[in-house]
């Protein structure tokens, strides 16, 4: 009897302590919105509060690289879903990005510009120089100025724009790593669903550069943009569920994951896999993504462990080596980016809300410069 009421008292008070810190989490979660404006100033977009309607386009205290970081005059900046996710107001993203305010105030991934500055080691900066024009992976992008450990950076081949160079970084790796993931080989027949979104079209071109036979999925206003990029056959989503059709699959890159395991196995070859690419990009909602995830990384991955088709999941890693393939294939001509618009810094909010309702077609673009004052 007395063990029990000890176990009670013991639970109810581990339940208020974790109430209490829940709360006290959440009212110092803040961010750097409030910091005082010292010195140089920049542009930028700012995230103070959760909601794509809430960016502000604002004067920031301007970046500074440490001792092991460079300086990037930002010139073009891309947008991806994951910006979109960070900034959603949604209990799910709270608990990733920051309880009561968004942690990180700057915004965008992919960068493309010329290094203005150096830290006091440059080795540890990757042994970039002022004046070089680089492309890659950094933290807020969306500025005048970035800094970057020059970890995610190569140089930009000469022939690229950096608006095409800023168009690369995420969803090119996503498409390369993923389609390695997918052990592809010349000759297979790859489906590609979610083929016209910014990881789509990459990989429909590089599937296609490795000798895939490669069937794209996408709406109807979309045919001739999968076709332009070399996709051998297309299947309209809205007209045709590609699960129900007698075609087999080596490998599904799948950007969307909108079908269950046993319908995208019905389609597979015998040993095909299935590379749980992305849960359907920027218009997905929050309800309809968990539900993805859990039906796809949980219930999918978890069932092909007892068949010989793979679901495979994977996260894509910032390599310097796959950056400077993707350049090389870029200046070779053998990939070429799809740019649906370009949008001023002043402009990136609206931007921001077009791909939040999901229908961007290729990569939205952010240019900045002189122009963009
Ligand atoms: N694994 C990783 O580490 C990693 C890294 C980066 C991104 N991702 C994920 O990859 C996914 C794709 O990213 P993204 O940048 O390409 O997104 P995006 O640019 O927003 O494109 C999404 C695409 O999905 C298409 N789509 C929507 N509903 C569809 C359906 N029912 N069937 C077929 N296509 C449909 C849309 O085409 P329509 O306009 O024709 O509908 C759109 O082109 C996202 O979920 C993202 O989170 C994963």
């Amino acid at each position: 009897m007395r063990v029990k009421r000890i176990l009670k008292w013991s639970a109810a008070t581990i339940l208020v302590a974790l109430v209490l810190l829940g709360f006290i989490a959440y009212w110092t979660s803040t961010n750097d919105c409030n910091a005082p404006i010292r010195g140089e100033v920049m542009k930028a977009i700012k995230v103070c509060e959760y909601g794509v309607d809430r960016l502000q386009v604002a004067e920031v205290n301007k970046a500074v690289p440490s001792d092991d970081q460079v300086l990037i005059k930002v010139r073009a900046a891309s947008l991806n879903a994951l910006d979109v996710f960070m900034i959603r107001d949604t209990w799910f993203g709270r608990l990733f990005f920051g309880l009561r305010k968004p942690r990180d105030t700057g915004l965008g991934r992919d960068v493309a510009g010329q290094v203005e500055a150096v830290g006091k080691n440059p080795a540890a900066a990757g042994q970039f120089k002022p004046g070089d024009e680089v492309f890659g992976v950094c933290g807020a992008s969306l500025a005048e100025y970035a800094v970057s450990s020059g970890r995610g950076l190569v140089m930009k081949p000469s022939s690229v724009s950096f608006e095409e160079a800023a168009s690369i970084p995420l969803a090119g790796l996503t498409a390369l790593q993923g389609l390695r993931e997918g052990n592809i080989q010349s000759g297979q027949k790859v489906l590609v669903n979610g083929a016209t979104g910014g990881v789509g079209t990459f990989a429909v071109q590089i599937a296609k550069y490795l000798g895939a036979e490669v069937t794209a999925v996408c709406s109807t206003r979309n045919l001739d943009l999968v076709r332009s990029i070399g996709a051998d056959h297309v299947i309209d989503y809205t007209k045709e569920d590609f699960t129900k059709s007698d075609q087999r699959y080596d490998v599904i890159f799948d950007n969307v994951c909108n079908h269950s395991f046993f319908e995208r196995r019905r389609v597979l070859t015998a040993k095909g896999i299935c590379v749980l690419a992305g849960m359907g990009g920027a218009g997905v909602k929050e309800g309809q993504a968990l539900g993805r995830i859990a039906g796809n990384l949980f219930t999918a991955r978890g069932l092909s462990s007892f068949t010989d088709q793979k679901f495979a999941q994977y996260m894509t890693k910032v390599s310097k080596q796959d950056l400077i393939l993707l350049g090389d294939l870029l200046q070779a001509g053998k990939v070429r980016p799809v740019i649906e618009r370009t949008y001023k810094l002043n402009d990136a909010p609206k931007a921001i809300r077009q791909l939040d309702a999901g229908h961007a077609r290729g990569k939205l673009v952010i240019t900045i410069g002189e122009e963009s004052r």
